[in-house]
C-alpha cells in the first residue's frame, strides 16, 4: 500500500470532526470519497497533506509513519494537494505560477510547463497572463497540471468539479481519465456520474466515518447506492 490511514480521530480544538477514519490506497489507484457537505471529506485531505495531526490513530506513506509531519514535508514526499477553493496566485502570470510549483521540485520550468500544456493545451495563450483572468475550469486544469510538476506520488484533490460549468466539467474529466494509473489519486467529489465513470474504489463519509467502501464494479456504477451518502 501506498497510503495507509488507520483509525484516525481528528479535531478542530475541542470539536471532534473525524471519528475513527481508515482509508487506504495502492500504486496507481483512483479512489474517490463521497458524502455531503461537512461530511469531513475535507479535513481528512487536509490531515493526509500534513496541514492537521489526528489525536489518535496512525498515517503511513510506504511503511514509513507520517503522523504529525509537516505540510511542506509531506510535499516533498511527493504528497501534493490541490485545494477545494481553487485558489491560484491571482497577480502572477500563469507561467509564474507553474514556476512557483517546479521550483521546490528542481523540475525545470520548460518541463513543467510542457507538462501543464499537455493537460491543457488551451493554457498556452494565456501564459503571459495574470492567473486571476483565468475561468474556474481554467485555474482547475492549471492547478491539475502544476499537481503533476516534479515527481509526485499521491494526489489529493478536493472536488475537482464543483461550481464549474457542465463544458468543462467534461474536460476536467477528461484530464482526470488520461492521468488515471499513472499516479495515485484520492479524489473527493459530489458529481455521481463523474465518480461513477472513473472510480477504482469508492469511500463514502458521513458525519466525520466511513460507513461505506465500495469494491466492486457493480457496486461503483450504481449511483442510486451512491445517493444514498449525498
Ligand atoms: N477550521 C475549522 N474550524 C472548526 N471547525 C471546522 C473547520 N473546518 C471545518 N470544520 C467543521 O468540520 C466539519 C467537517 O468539515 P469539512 O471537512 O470541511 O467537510 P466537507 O469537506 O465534507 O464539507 C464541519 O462540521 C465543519 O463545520
Ligand atoms: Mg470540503
Amino acid at each position: 500500500m501506498l497510503l495507509k490511514v488507520e483509525n484516525i480521530n481528528v479535531a478542530y480544538g475541542h470539536a471532534q470532526v473525524l471519528h475513527g477514519v481508515s482509508l487506504e490506497i495502492d500504486r496507481g489507484e483512483m479512489v474517490f470519497v463521497v458524502g455531503r457537505n461537512g461530511a469531513g471529506k475535507t479535513t481528512l485531505m487536509r490531515t493526509i497533506a500534513g496541514f492537521m495531526t489526528p489525536t489518535q490513530g496512525a498515517i503511513t506513506l510506504d511503511s514509513e509513519p507520517v503522523n504529525g509531519t509537516p505540510p511542506e514535508k509531506m510535499a516533498q514526499k511527493g504528497v501534493r494537494y490541490v485545494f477545494q477553493d481553487k485558489r491560484v496566485f491571482a497577480k502572477l502570470t500563469v507561467r509564474e505560477n507553474i514556476q512557483l510549483a517546479a521550483y521546490p521540485t528542481g523540475e525545470p520550468l520548460s518541463e513543467a510547463i510542457d507538462k501543464v500544456v499537455g493537460i491543457y493545451p488551451k493554457i498556452t495563450r494565456f501564459m503571459d497572463k495574470p492567473a486571476g483572468g483565468l475561468s474556474g475550469g481554467q485555474r482547475q486544469l492549471l492547478l491539475l497540471g502544476r499537481a503533476l510538476v516534479g515527481s509526485p506520488r499521491l494526489l489529493l484533490i478536493d472536488e475537482p468539479t464543483e461550481g464549474l460549468a457542465a463544458g468543462i466539467i467534461e474536460e476536467v474529466f477528461k484530464v482526470l481519465d488520461r492521468i488515471k494509473g499513472t499516479v495515485s489519486m484520492v479524489i473527493v467529489e459530489q458529481n455521481l456520474p463523474v465518480v461513477c465513470r472513473l472510480a477504482d474504489r469508492v469511500y463514502a463519509m458521513k458525519e466525520g466515518g466511513i460507513p461505506a467502501h465500495l469494491t466492486t464494479a457493480a457496486e461503483i456504477q450504481d449511483q442510486a447506492l451512491l445517493e444514498q451518502y449525498l
